[in-house]
């Protein structure tokens, strides 16, 4: 039976052209004084000025639920995520709250190698319980998809658990994951040394497997000193797209490698972080395709600078916004709360940091056709919050304020 949706404030559709939005279109909300959705049965039908909702063969006979005066907008699509990890690393906030760096805290033991250890550790039934509990969070937190890295198995048996863990528990869902490949996190500690070896390992055994098992659709790494550097890039490229997995980068993080450059030259859907960009960089970000996946919740969880998501906006770059959930850099599932930072920190208006946690948002998880906005034939995933004027939602921080969450069609998560 379909679902008619009345009685809110404001309806958000974010409806507008194909493809990222960007430029005139960076703030474009498709805001709804009288507007009214329907639902049939996991897809929007209809979404727009009630009475023309009303008028829709469909709407007779529907189920009514009313929003009671309050905002309804797509849920959230969180397009940047490391969420199967065993446990939280306290000891690094701890020592990082002291004055240590990240690679200072990496050498003494903890970073990304200390949660590996911990996913080995696990068996996968413990992981997707774990994820599971945190995807409920997420949706929660008006979340409905996210995408989801692996990179805490550094190795095939480790690292193809992690994406069968998020495959399950997208199964089960509410909250849908779509998984990307991060093999190339971190050096393992038994390649220590070795770090073209592991690459090697990366692009020769694990790319092709993750493909061929269609466990993934993105393949990512972490460009950094330390870490991976260009040429790995190039490899870990290739192999993706010989493997059919789409490209995405953790890029110019904490130095900049001039791994944005690369990620345009292989035609990334996003390069991530971008904190260390140079004004020079802007001009090609802008005519690319490339999403900038912005993760205000790391800058902020590491005392770091944020990046300069303004020159972005205004040279024309297509700009997401992400948690970039994980236990080492952002504990944060809340995209409200990077909604809250990305206003009051990187200066965005709140209708540009809604379309970059929406509509933007599903482009940079490759859902841009199919989810991050109320239109016809896209799913229905909506979140209902306590307000009555979407810049609510930006304006109080720290404290829930999710009314109801549905997914494909179905109230998957209610406010007591
Ligand atoms: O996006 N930069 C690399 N990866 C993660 C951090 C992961 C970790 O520290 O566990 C990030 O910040
Ligand atoms: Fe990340």
């Amino acid at each position: 039976m379909a679902t008619l949706i009345l009685n809110a404030s404001e309806v958000l559709t974010l409806a507008g052209p194909d493809g990222p939005r960007a430029g005139k279109d960076r703030g474009s909300l498709g805001l709804l004084r009288d507007g009214a959705v329907l639902v049939d049965p996991g897809k929007i039908v209809a979404a727009g000025p009630k009475p023309v909702v009303m008028a829709h063969p469909a709407a007779k006979g529907a189920k009514m639920l009313s929003a009671e005066g309050r905002v309804l907008l797509p849920g959230f699509v969180d397009s940047h995520t490391h969420p199967v990890f065993a446990a939280p690393r306290l000891d690094d906030f701890e020592a990082r709250v002291s004055g240590k760096s990240y690679a200072e805290i990496a050498q003494r033991g903890g970073g990304i190698v200390s949660t590996v250890n911990g996913v080995r550790g696990s068996k996968e039934a413990d992981l997707v319980a774990g994820l599971r509990v945190r995807a409920l969070d997420f949706v929660a937190a008006g979340t409905t998809t996210i995408e989801g890295k692996s990179g805490y198995g550094l190795d095939l048996d480790n690292e193809l658990k992690l994406l069968r863990a998020m495959r399950t528990a997208s199964a089960r869902g509410p909250l849908e994951i779509v998984a990307t490949f991060l093999g190339a996190h971190a050096v393992p500690p038994e390649f220590k040394g070795r770090k073209d070896e592991f690459v090697e390992r990366v692009c020769e055994v694990m790319i092709p497997k993750v493909g061929a098992e269609k466990l993934a659709s993105f393949v990512d790494l972490f460009c950094e000193k330390g870490y991976f550097d260009l040429g790995d890039l190039d490899r870990v490229a290739a192999a993706g797209t010989k493997a059919g997995l789409k490209l995405k980068v953790h890029s110019e993080q904490l130095s900049r490698m001039g791994s944005l450059g690369a990620a345009l030259k292989h035609g990334a859907v996003t390069a991530d972080h971008l904190d260390c960009v140079e004004e020079d960089d802007l001009p090609a970000l802008a005519i690319s395709k490339t999403v900038a996946c912005l993760v205000p919740g790391s800058n902020y969880f590491l005392g770091k600078p944020y990046p300069p998501a303004r020159r972005f906006l205004d040279t024309g770059a297509a700009v997401a916004l992400a948690t970039d959930f994980n236990p080492g850099t952002c504990p944060c599932h809340d995209m409200r709360m990077i909604l809250s930072l990305a206003c009051t920190q990187m200066k965005m208006t709140v209708a540009e940091a809604i379309v970059s946690a929406t509509i933007n948002g599903a482009h940079a998880a490759g859902l841009g056709a199919t989810h991050g906005s109320l239109e016809p034939g896209k799913v229905a995933d909506i979140a209902c919050f306590d307000a009555e004027d979407h810049r609510e939602l930006a304006y109080w921080f720290g404290a829930p304020k999710t009314r109801w969450v549905m997914k494909r069609g179905e109230v998957v998560w209610k406010a007591a």
